[in-house]
């Protein structure tokens, strides 16, 4: 499997001006390097780390990083002089001794990069993806006695740049895992869209009947607070020793450095920027809780492998042309004429409330009905969620939610917008309108629950 070119992940923009860029240049320096900046009118000297300059702050001002660990500023002008000390330090990559187990259940970790499979760099300061997948096994040495890992480097990127090429080469991979005799797959990922991702292989992979298991990390495994350790061994058990047949999120399932929460990846989502347990099961329990002694607490229903399981296989084709719109106070509906001149097939409304958008406004121009229905009228589907995130959706109760569900909006029960957004890029990559249409609040892979298994949220 092709790796992306992972050296390209760590390039550093410095914004200084060209003044000061010749004069680096002229002392065969760059940054990272150790300097000294020496002033030649008051003959002071300064020794530091050459940063790089951020797109704010004066680009004729010099960032050294001190011994001390601070950054500071100094005026660059033609009185001073810039000398090279040393020259960085390159990231080599020390390849970790890995014990291999062949005696352990087989699990493929198949790394797209994110947080989990970066570094911070202390020089700079920048954050960067490692330039090996196998330094993340070297960083938790303990997964060696838990599976007998076969690493599968696909990418190095963040996740917000993941798109359905990304998703369709994960789904691919998972399914040349599950001809790898894998008992289960991981998946190292970035948080930030993981559940999107995790619902897209939830749809794309068919007769599933392995563990496939998504994780990553908020903060870089250099750092000792890092969740990334937890979550990686907890994400391997989960991979190695469970009978789940799904795919699922595996991430802190608290502040604590205690436990690991095991999500259904069509009912996750990310709930906050920064906490380690950013993760939270929606309208729905946890399939199960790992601990840090690789203990297992089942709590929600799940699919179980079976014996007879067929050969996984993924339908991979992604309807592009498929948008999520927010409904909120004054929004203009012109949006969505937009997007019908641009051949859009669906788009997913995150309404408010039980579903709203506005329907009966003071100033008409704010209504969203007609344009509503003159998207359906063009054969185009619109689906109806809440940005209340927990709870379900419902067409009969107020007068307004019956004037946007005649208008064409279908009400998506408790499936979340971002779910429905993958579910239609998928149902009308695979099916007809018709059928999509149908397909949309039918139950595929749990992404609907006719009764939510909690009443309790967050
Ligand atoms: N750029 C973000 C991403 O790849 C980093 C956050 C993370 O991985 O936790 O999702």
């Amino acid at each position: 499997m092709p790796a992306h070119n992972l050296k390209s992940m760590c390039v550093i923009i410095s914004m200084y001006s060209k003044q000061v860029e010749e004069s680096i240049s002229n002392a065969n320096a760059s940054v990272g390097d150790e300097i000294e900046l020496f002033d030649r009118k008051t003959g002071k000297k300064v020794h530091g780390t050459l940063m790089p300059k951020t797109e704010v702050g004066d680009p004729n001002s010099i960032v050294l990083k001190l011994s001390t660990g601070y950054n500071v500023g100094i005026k660059y002008t033609d009185q001073k002089e810039i000398h090279l000390i040393s020259k960085k330090k390159e990231h080599t990559f020390v390849k970790p001794e890995l014990k291999k187990k062949r005696s352990l259940p087989k699990v493929v970790m198949i790394y797209t990069g994110g947080t989990i499979g970066s570094k911070v760099d202390y020089v700079t300061g920048g954050v960067y993806m490692l330039t090996k997948p196998e330094e993340l096994l070297g960083a938790v040495p303990e997964l060696a006695d838990i599976a007998d890992i076969e690493v599968m480097p696909l990418m190095s990127i963040a996740s917000e740049d993941m798109g359905h090429e990304e998703w369709k080469k994960i789904a691919s991979a998972v399914v040349d895992a599950t001809k790898m005799n894998a008992h289960g797959v991981v998946i190292t990922h970035g948080t930030d869209t993981m559940h999107y991702t995790a619902a897209a292989l939830s749809f794309m992979l068919h007769d599933l009947n392995i563990p496939v298991v998504i994780t990553g990390s908020q903060r870089s495994t250099d750092r000792g607070s890092s969740d990334g350790f937890l979550n990686l061994a907890s994400a391997v058990r989960v991979a190695a020793q469970s009978d789940i047949a799904e795919v699922c999120i595996c991430m802190h399932a608290d502040s604590s450095d205690l436990k690991c929460s095991v999500i259904r990846g069509v009912k996750a989502r990310k709930m906050h920027t920064s906490r380690r347990d950013a993760f939270k099961a929606i309208n729905s329990l946890p399939i199960c809780y790992v601990d840090s002694n690789g203990e297992f607490e089942y709590v929600g229903k799940y699919r179980k492998k079976t014996q007879n399981g067929k050969q996984t296989s993924a339908f991979t084709n992604m309807e592009p042309k498929v948008a999520m719109l927010k409904a909120y106070p004054n929004s203009d509906p012109e949006i969505i004429d937009y997007y019908l001149s641009k051949g859009y097939k669906a788009i997913v409304i995150e309404g408010t409330g039980l579903g709203h958008a506005p329907t009966s406004t003071a100033d008409e121009s704010h209504s969203w009905s007609k344009k509503v229905k003159k998207f359906c009228e063009a054969g185009g589907i619109v689906a109806m969620t809440s940005q209340c995130v927990y709870g379900r959706v419902n067409s009969m109760v107020y007068r307004n939610l019956r004037l946007i569900s005649s208008a064409g909006a279908i009400h998506c029960e408790d499936m979340l917008a971002e779910v429905a957004y993958v579910k239609l890029c998928y149902l009308l990559g695979n099916f007809s309108v018709k059928q999509a249409k149908e397909m949309l609040v039918k139950d595929i892979t749990g992404e609907i629950t006719l009764r939510s298994e909690i009443d309790s949220f967050m």
